[in-house]
């Protein structure tokens, strides 16, 4: 990786010029070029000397954006969104890259290849990805082994969950509950996916029977808390009257929003998969904000979906989002973006005369 960045170092602050990379980078398939970028991230932990001034630079330990929350500490409120680190091969190298938490998955309890490939695609004008990946992943006891080893964590990690493809929807909530039980107090946090759209008859699950069965079960199972995401494509109303069943269910929160099934958003689609990236952004606003103005106070509410600059992030802040996540972002924005939002969500903080970032949290909700 070496041979194309141009790092220099000043007062120990290590830049990565991602302009100089990107094309290159972008030259490669985009799951080969995930492949890489996994190389690099797993290598903070094999040997963490070398990635400790990126670390030192990179994550921000401001006092201003720490806040207790799920039991635990976030030092940041930046965490990197389900999908980029599906085996929890990476858990050391997203936090070298400045994110204050993480979600690994989605895991299922089997392992499954996922859909065939090509099935990531990039819409670089629009700084936006396509993905029909389905899944793929080492399955549940091989992630589960990974996690264990991990422990402790240094930051809090989220386990987003999810049914094998050719588990039948009647059996699907076995399959949940499967894995609630494997990674009981293995992470902070659980997250129910029934959003993505590239399992075929998955986002039927969103649905008040089965939520509610799911989480009385789940309940009666595990301490952790548990999240429920939701798509972004159905309408306002169907979305409050969902994540409201839910946290009357006992959903100890709502991670707002998957990819988008609206392929209008770019001007040459593919037929197959999730668009994220910059044309997510409003829509999943939009819908978080809905949701917002009807859960903020009574649940813990996280906004993902086209977070690329601090404003971004602040807006979700200040609309309810106690968290915000980010994915494609990262490809298109590179290593630097995680510490250059929240040095900005610093400064915003601080412009509007907040000292911590908990008082800026629903800000806009009163
Ligand atoms: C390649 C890719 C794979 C993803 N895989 C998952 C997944 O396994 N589980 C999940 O809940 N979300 C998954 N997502 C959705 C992201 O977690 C996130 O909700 C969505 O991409 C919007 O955020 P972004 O615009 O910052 O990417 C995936 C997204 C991408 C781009």
């Amino acid at each position: 990786m070496v041979i194309i960045t141009k790092i220099y170092t000043r007062q120990y602050t290590i830049m990565i010029n991602y302009n100089l990379i990107k094309p290159l980078l972008f030259k490669l398939e985009p799951e080969t070029a995930h492949h890489l970028a996994e190389c690099v991230l797993r290598l903070p932990k094999i040997c963490p000397d070398p990635f400790k001034y990126f670390l030192n630079s990179h994550f921000i330990d401001d006092e201003i954006l720490n806040q207790e929350l799920l039991g635990c500490t976030f030092l940041n409120p930046v965490g990197l969104g389900a999908g980029f680190d599906k085996n929890a091969t990476m858990i050391e190298g997203i936090r070298t890259l400045g994110f204050g938490f993480t979600e690994i998955g989605t895991v299922t309890p089997q392992p499954q290849d996922g859909n065939p490939k090509p099935r990531m695609f990039r819409h670089i004008e629009q700084e936006s990805i396509q993905n029909a990946m389905g899944f793929n992943n080492e399955g549940a006891y091989k992630v589960q082994e990974r996690i264990d080893k991990t422990f402790p964590y240094l930051t809090p990690i989220g386990i987003n969950i999810g049914k094998n493809k050719l588990t039948h929807e009647h059996e699907a909530i076995n399959d949940y509950i499967k894995l609630i039980r494997m990674f009981n107090n293995k992470g902070d946090y659980f997250v129910i996916n029934i959003s993505s759209p590239n399992t075929p008859g998955l986002r039927d699950l969103q649905n008040e029977e089965f939520i509610s069965e799911l989480f009385t079960k789940a309940k009666a199972i595990t301490k952790m808390p548990i999240f429920l995401k939701i798509a972004p494509d159905m309408s306002h109303e169907d979305a409050i009257a969902l994540t409201t069943m839910a946290v009357e269910k006992g959903a100890d929160g709502i991670i707002a929003t998957n990819t988008t099934i609206d392929y209008s958003l770019v001007p040459e689609p593919k037929d197959i998969g999730g668009l994220s990236g910059a044309v997510l952004q409003e829509k999943s606003f939009q819908l978080f904000e809905a949701i917002a103005k009807e859960l903020y106070g009574k649940t813990i509410l996280i906004s993902v979906g086209g977070i690329d600059s601090a404003d971004e992030a602040y807006r979700r802040i200040k609309a309810g989002a106690s968290l915000v996540q980010i994915l494609s972002g990262l490809v298109f924005h590179g290593p630097d973006m995680i510490m250059n939002i929240n040095k900005g969500l610093v400064r915003l903080l601080k412009a509007d005369g907040y000292t911590n970032i908990t008082q800026a949290i629903g800000a806009n909700r009163n």
